[in-house]
């Protein structure tokens, strides 16, 4: 089954970001860690950022906002054009709307869930979703071991979308490795953030194709 494979940025070089997105041109999708300092313990990026990145880089840009108070700013990104924009459910105060007005101004809305996140109220609403997140690690940082006790919620989304013909991507970010891709492909996720483990690799564009090959491998 194809699969789309989106490196995290957060492990780039910040310096230099232009040149680092041009690394890793064989991915789908590059996936941008916006953080506030409230929402998680980490700052990185913020709009103005986010959209001089997109006018450099070679694919569109997969934003996973980890900030407070998404209802405001959410929208923001997807104004400036952002492929997909990804808010977490504990940040909002309604994900259904927040979601119609992302995909409203024209970009792909996710609903993104930290590891201790419930995804029963949510099997019901995946219709006004093109993505879901499952965190497998807390947000935050890059670098971290991968939480196989995530999993159950990739096959419950999994067994959701089959029931409702829904096509949503499934997609899973932290600690995903040659290793850890497969169990949650497995599982039932199609669509893998990746950030150590590529742009600490010595080629990340060979190991993109390593990932997806073990991805395709073993989604289903
Ligand atoms: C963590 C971020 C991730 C991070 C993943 O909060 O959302 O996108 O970059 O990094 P790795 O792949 O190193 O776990
Ligand atoms: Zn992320």
């Amino acid at each position: 089954m194809p699969v789309r494979i989106n490196p995290s940025i957060l492990t780039a070089d910040f310096a230099n970001l232009a040149s680092e997105v041009h690394r890793i041109a064989n991915s789908d999708l590059i996936h941008v860690d916006v953080m506030d300092n409230h929402f998680v313990p980490n700052l990185t990026f913020g709009p103005r950022m986010v959209e001089s990145l997109q006018a450099v880089s070679p694919k569109p840009l997969d934003v996973h906002l980890m900030i407070d108070d998404v209802d405001r700013w959410a929208p923001d990104y997807a104004e400036l054009g952002a492929y997909s924009v990804t808010f977490h459910a504990e940040a909002t105060k309604d994900a259904v709307t927040l979601a119609r007005r992302i995909r409203d101004i024209g970009s792909r809305a996710g609903i993104a869930l930290k590891p201790g996140t419930p995804v029963d109220p949510y099997l019901d609403l995946l219709a006004e979703f093109d993505q879901v997140l499952v965190m497998t690690v807390e947000p935050g940082f890059g670098g971290q071991s991968f939480m196989e006790s995530t999993m159950p919620k990739l096959r419950a989304l999994r067994t959701a979308t089959r029931a409702a013909g829904l096509d949503i991507w499934l997609q899973v970010d932290g600690g995903i490795n040659e290793q850890t891709i497969v169990t949650a492909a497995e599982a039932g996720a199609n669509t893998f953030v990746a950030g150590s483990s590529v742009f600490n690799a010595t080629d990340p564009a060979a190991q993109i194709e390593l990932l997806r090959a073990a991805a395709e491998a073993h989604s289903h």
